[in-house]
C-alpha cells in the first residue's frame, strides 16, 4: 500500500496514528540531529521529520533526498511544537520510521512553486512539471468541477448530451478550418468543426429537443489571450423555444455554476440592444464594472471655431473620475496610445475639471470656461475628474473611446477587484457590410434567423434594407468578455437560401455546403435556437483572469505551437504519398 491518507488531511485529531504517505518532495531541510522535509501531493504538503538520533540511517538517506524526488514514508502522526497556521496540516508531523524512495527525478528547469522562477516558454516545455503547481492545479481541478456542475445542472433539465463528429466538413464560424487529408478518399479533406452548428441543428429536426456537448471547436485563427485554435464550448440548442426562454434557461446556469462553485449570487442579468451597447460603450461587449459611459458632445462641443470637431460626425467623451491631477506626460501617452494603429484615433482632447471649479483643456483657444463646463455638464463630471473626448465618424470614434475606457480603467486600478458584471447584448444586426470585399458577412452565422418581424423586409427589401437587418441574435458578456453567443436559427428552406444569397454564395454553393441542412429542413424542422458558451473562457473570468491559457492543461502558445511535444511537425514521405500529398504537391510545383 502506498498511501493510508494524502498529504492535505491529517489533523490534531490523527494524533498518534500510524500512517503512509507517498508524494514529491517539495523542500528538505537540515537542523542538525533533524530533518525536516516538505511532502507534496495535489491534495496539500505535510511535514516530515527524520530524527538523527532514534534512526540515524533513515536520517542519512534524508538529507540525500531531491527536489522532485517520489519517496514514500511510513510513520506516526505527532502535534507540531511549532505551527505553521498557514497549511491546512500545520498543526502535525509524521515521525519517519521508515522511507522508500519510489522514484528519483532530474533536479527541475523552475521551482514548483506558486510563484515559480521559469519562463514561459520553459514552464510550456515542461508542462507536466508547470501543472503539478498549485495555481495551475486549482485552475485545472476548477475546470472539472465546473464541467461536472454544468453537466448536473443541464442533465438536470432534460438535457441530452450528444458528441457530434470531428471530421466533418466546414462549418463557417468566421474562421479559417483546420482540415485532415483523407487516405480512401483521393484528394479530399475533412475539415474539424469551428462548431456543432450544423449538428445540433439536425439533431433539433431529429426531434432531440434539448441538445448540450461540452466539446473541442478547432479555428485556425489569429492568437489571443482569449483564443486558442482548439477550444472547449458548452454548445447548446433547444427546439420549441422563444429567445426569452433560452436567455432565462443559460441565464439559470451561468448563475447556478456561479452559485455552486463561488458562492456568488449573480441576480437579474440585465438585457442591453446592441445599438444601445454601441453606443453606451463603444463595444458590442460592455465592462459594467465601472462607469465612464460615452456622452455625445455635438450640441455643446461644434460650431465654436475648433474646425475637426466641426467636420467630425460625432463629438464623444468620457468622464473619468478624480483624475484631474493627470500630469502633461500621462495625458500625452494616452494620446500616443489612441493614435496607435490599432486604435485609429486622430487625436485626444482633454479637459481637466480642477477641483477649484475652473477647466484647463487642450482646446483652450477655442473653448472658453462657460462652454467647457457645459461639456463638463453634459458627460456628469464631477470638479477633479478628466474628460476625454474624440472626435470623427460615429462607429469609428466610438469603438476608440470605448478602448480607451477601458484602457483608461486596467491603467488607473478603477476596475473593483472580485465583481461580476454579467449581461446580455440582444438584437445583433443580421449582416455586416464590409466595405473593402464589398459583400455581407453574417454577424453571428448564416443559420441566424432575422428578428420575425424582419423577414418580410429581408425577402423584399432592397440592399440598404439588410444593412438595418436585426437578428435574434445575442451573447453573454461578463466583465467586458464574450462569454456566450447563440441565436434563434433560420429553419425554413427558402428562408436560409435567401440568406446565403445575400451572403454572396451562388445556389450550386449553398448546395454543395449545405443541402444537407437544408434538405433537412424540409423534413419538419422545428423551431429552434440555442447558445455556446466558451469554457474555458468561463473558468477564466469565474476565476478573474483574462487569459484562458492556465485553465487548459496542454494549450498552444502564441505561434499556434505544442513546444512540449514539438508540433505541428512535418510527416515523412511516405505518409504524405499514402495521403495522396506528395502527388498533389509535385503536380503543382
Ligand atoms: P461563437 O463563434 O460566438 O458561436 O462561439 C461561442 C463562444 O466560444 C468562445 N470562443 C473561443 N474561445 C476560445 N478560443 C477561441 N478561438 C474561441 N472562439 C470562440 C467565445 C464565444 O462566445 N455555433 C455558435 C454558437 C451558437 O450559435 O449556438 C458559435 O460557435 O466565448
Amino acid at each position: 500500500m502506498f498511501r493510508t491518507h494524502n498529504c492535505g488531511e491529517l489533523r490534531l485529531t490523527d494524533v498518534g496514528k500510524e500512517v503512509s504517505l507517498s508524494g514529491w518532495v517539495q523542500i528538505g531541510r537540515d537542523f542538525g540531529g533533524l530533518t525536516f522535509v516538505d511532502l507534496r501531493d495535489r491534495y496539500g504538503i505535510t511535514q516530515i521529520v527524520f530524527d538523527q538520533d532514534d534512526h540515524a540511517e533513515l536520517a542519512e538517506r534524508a538529507r540525500k533526498l531531491g527536489r522532485e524526488w517520489v519517496i514514500q514514508v511510513n510513520g506516526e502522526v505527532r502535534e507540531r511544537t511549532n505551527k505553521n497556521p498557514n497549511r491546512a496540516t500545520g498543526d502535525v508531523e509524521i515521525v519517519a520510521r521508515e522511507l522508500i524512495i519510489l522514484n528519483r527525478a532530474k533536479t527541475p528547469p523552475f521551482t514548483i512553486e506558486d510563484e515559480s522562477d521559469g519562463g514561459d516558454d520553459l514552464r510550456m516545455q515542461y508542462r507536466y512539471l508547470d501543472l503539478r503547481r498549485g495555481p495551475l492545479q486549482r485552475n485545472i481541478i476548477f475546470r472539472s468541477q465546473l464541467a461536472l456542475a454544468v453537466r448536473a445542472y443541464l442533465g438536470g433539465q432534460n438535457f441530452v448530451e450528444v458528441e457530434t463528429p470531428f471530421l466533418i466538413k466546414s462549418t463557417p464560424e468566421g474562421a479559417r478550418d483546420f482540415v485532415v487529408p483523407s487516405r480512401l478518399n483521393e484528394g479530399q479533406f475533412y475539415a474539424l468543426p469551428q462548431s456543432p452548428q450544423t449538428f445540433k441543428q439536425l439533431l433539433m429536426v431529429a426531434g432531440y429537443d434539448r441538445y448540450f456537448q461540452i466539446v473541442k471547436c478547432f479555428r485556425d485563427e489569429d492568437l489571443r489571450a482569449d483564443r486558442q485554435p482548439e477550444f472547449t464550448q458548452i454548445d447548446c440548442e433547444m427546439a420549441f423555444v422563444t429567445q426569452d426562454e433560452i436567455l432565462d434557461t443559460f441565464e439559470g446556469l451561468t448563475r447556478h455554476v456561479f452559485q455552486e462553485l463561488k458562492g456568488i449570487e449573480l441576480g437579474k442579468f440585465p438585457r442591453m440592444l446592441y445599438d444601445d451597447a454601441m453606443r453606451r460603450y463603444g463595444s458590442d461587449k460592455p465592462d459594467l464594472r465601472f462607469g465612464m459611459e460615452l456622452v455625445e458632445l455635438n450640441d455643446v462641443a461644434q460650431q465654436k471655431g475648433f474646425k475637426v470637431f466641426d467636420d467630425a460626425e460625432l463629438v464623444v467623451g468620457i468622464a473619468v473620475p478624480g483624475k484631474a491631477d493627470l500630469t502633461r506626460k500621462q495625458i500625452d501617452k494616452l494620446t500616443e496610445w489612441v493614435k496607435r494603429p490599432q486604435i485609429g484615433a486622430k487625436g485626444l482632447v482633454y479637459v481637466k475639471c480642477n477641483p477649484d471649479g475652473t477647466f484647463k483643456s487642450s482646446v483652450d483657444k477655442f473653448f472658453d470656461q462657460e462652454a467647457l463646463a457645459a461639456w463638463a455638464e453634459k458627460c456628469g463630471a464631477q470638479a477633479g475628474d478628466l474628460l476625454l473626448v474624440i472626435s470623427g465618424e460615429d462607429e469609428k470614434s466610438r469603438k476608440q473611446l470605448g478602448n480607451l475606457r477601458l484602457h483608461v480603467a486596467e491603467s488607473f486600478d478603477m476596475i473593483p477587484e472580485g465583481s461580476f458584471k454579467p449581461l446580455w447584448v440582444v438584437d445583433f444586426p443580421l449582416l455586416e457590410w464590409d466595405e473593402e470585399s464589398e459583400r455581407f458577412h453574417a454577424m453571428h452565422h448564416p443559420f441566424t434567423s432575422p428578428k420575425r418581424e424582419e423577414v418580410e423586409r429581408m425577402l423584399t427589401g432592397d440592399h440598404e434594407t439588410m444593412k438595418s437587418l436585426k437578428a435574434d441574435a445575442y451573447d453573454l458578456v461578463i466583465n467586458g468578455a464574450e462569454i456566450g453567443g447563440g441565436s434563434i436559427r433560420i429553419y425554413d428552406r427558402a428562408l436560409q437560401e435567401k440568406n446565403f444569397k445575400l451572403l454572396g454564395f451562388t445556389q450550386e454553393e449553398a448546395e454543395e455546403q449545405f443541402g444537407f441542412l437544408m434538405g433537412a429542413f424540409e423534413y419538419g424542422a422545428p423551431p429552434h435556437g440555442g447558445i455556446a458558451f466558451g469554457f474555458d473562457r468561463l473558468c477564466a473570468v469565474m476565476n478573474g483572469q483574462s487569459s484562458i491559457r492556465d485553465f487548459i492543461a496542454f494549450p498552444k502558445n502564441n505561434q499556434g505551437r505544442d513546444v512540449m511535444i514539438d508540433a505541428p511537425a512535418r510527416v515523412d514521405e511516405d505518409q504524405l504519398e499514402e495521403l495522396n500529398l506528395k502527388v498533389t504537391f509535385e503536380e503543382n510545383q
